[in-house]
């Protein structure tokens, strides 16, 4: 017999079924028992008269909360069955994957442990329906880049994430033992992505891990991530990316309320807002005039930058000022920003770079390149980086390379926003950081 999914019971009135799922709960009365079975689509309550069968009814009675089980039975209507109003009257009933009991961690749990607990016993946590939508969300989202960029022509690359040199900086490198050498893990696609340009590809996209050697223990980063990255060709400015970029993501976060819309008000009291295009755009000297207007005190080491609190505090700042929740930081000083950038001719000391921050957090950056040879060579060494090490990169520039430009979004940093949650650990699969590689 096929296994029905509890979601679809409605149409299977009068008939009987097969339905397959952990034993949430057992109610386990004199005369009857009632069990409800949760599956990924739902919940479904099934209830057995116990004098049908005395031997059958210990077996029921003997089974562990949460273990997997196999239920006949017939469907029927029943108005005071609160879920659904659907009811299965019990016919055969197999434990196929018992639970031990006491149970580390009770998904249906009201009181949460500790988010480093869940973390333990991540497969028990993320049995709870906030966390199977969360995931539920990122596919609906991941497809929706996907659906985006190819309607706009580009193509997928997967680049190396094992690399002979450093591709971001040398801060935050992870080092891999590689044979007789040494190896480092990929901080970022972007090498290739614009090798990708100077291939003549023109839009290039990557969905690929990410990491990052940040021995820093904050809400908002982890040692290894998943990137949402692309690069485009023949722009005129940083401007042309995040004029595809607000479009693109407009478009993600209307599908993912399409899709979810209600669920997400249920599970996370969220009520999902369409970002309206275009964002608003805030330079980075015009972004310090409203600090120090609103009486935000930026650290002192944080020379030409901004940091979390001080993104938070610009949040309010356009929140209250234009109503929305996103805006572009642009044109960053050049000594907050890597060597490839490139510069505003008029403005040398400036890149043509942007911050996408999102409810406060930065969830994305971006730029324009540099692809000028000479230039770019020059902006290497004055950031104090061995050219040698990254020749084979410069060399993508030195025989025909379009003016480019793109962005990097971290995945996670973009569901913690859409779902307002208060630490990325709830918005990864797996959690990695300084103190965490397990399970
Ligand atoms: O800002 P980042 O470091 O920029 C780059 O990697 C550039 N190559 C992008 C570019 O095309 N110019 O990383 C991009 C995004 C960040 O905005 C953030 O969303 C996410 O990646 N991110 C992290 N997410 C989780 N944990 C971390 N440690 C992260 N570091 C960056
Ligand atoms: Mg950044």
């Amino acid at each position: 017999m096929e296994r029905t999914k509890i979601a679809d019971l409605r149409q299977h009135i009068g008939e009987k079924v097969k339905v397959e799922g952990f034993l949430q709960t057992l109610r386990d009365q004199k005369k009857m028992q009632f069990l409800i079975l949760r599956d990924l689509s739902g919940l479904v309550q099934v209830a057995f008269w116990k004098a049908n069968d005395p031997a059958l009814a210990e077996k029921i009675s003997a089974t562990a909360t949460e273990s997997v089980v196999s239920v006949t039975g017939t469907v029927i209507e029943n108005p005071i069955v609160k879920l659904g109003g659907l009811e299965i009257q019990l016919e055969t009933y197999e434990v196929i994957g018992p639970a031990e009991s006491p149970i580390p961690l009770d998904p249906t749990a009201e009181a949460l442990p500790s988010i480093d607990y869940r973390l333990d016993w991540r497969f028990l946590d993320m049995r709870r329906p906030p966390v199977t939508l969360l995931f539920k969300v990122q596919t609906t989202a991941e497809a929706a880049f996907r659906e985006y960029w190819l309607k706009h022509d580009f193509i997928e690359i997967h680049s190396p994430k094992l690399m002979g040199s450093p591709s971001e900086s040398g801060a935050e490198l992870f080092e891999v033992q590689y044979f007789e050498t040494k190896a480092y893990l990929a901080q970022s696609p972007q090498f290739y992505k614009q090798m990708a340009m100077a291939a003549g590809f023109e839009r290039v996209f990557e969905i690929g891990p990410v990491f990052r050697a940040d021995p820093s223990f904050t809400s908002r980063h982890m040692t290894e991530f998943t990137g949402i990255d692309m690069e485009i060709s023949y722009i005129e400015s940083h401007e042309d990316v995040m004029r595809f970029l607000e479009n693109m993501l407009q478009y993600v976060y209307q599908r993912v309320k399409d899709a979810h819309d209600e669920e997400i008000k249920q599970q996370f009291g969220v009520d999902l807002r369409v970002p309206s295009v275009p964002f608003p755009r805030i330079t980075m000297e015009k972004a310090l005039e409203i600090l120090k207007e609103v009486g935000y005190q930026l650290p002192p080491e944080k020379k030409g930058d901004i940091d979390p609190g001080g993104e938070r505090a610009l949040a309010d700042y356009i929140k209250r000022t234009y109503d929305h929740d996103f805006f572009y930081l642009i044109d960053w000083p050049i000594s907050v920003r890597p060597f490839y950038h490139m510069r505003h001719a008029d403005q040398p000391h400036l890149t043509k770079s942007f911050d996408l921050i999102a409810n406060g957090t930065e969830i994305v950056t971006g730029a324009q390149r540099e692809h000028r040879y000479e230039i770019l060579r020059q902006q290497a060494i004055e950031k104090g980086l061995s050219t040698q090490s990254i020749q084979f990169y410069l060399d993508f520039f030195r025989y025909g390379c379009p003016p480019h430009g793109g962005f990097g979004l971290g995945l996670s940093r973009l569901l913690m926003v859409m779902l307002n949650l208060p630490n990325i650990r709830e918005a990864v699969f797996l959690f990695r950081g300084p103190n965490r590689l397990h399970p």
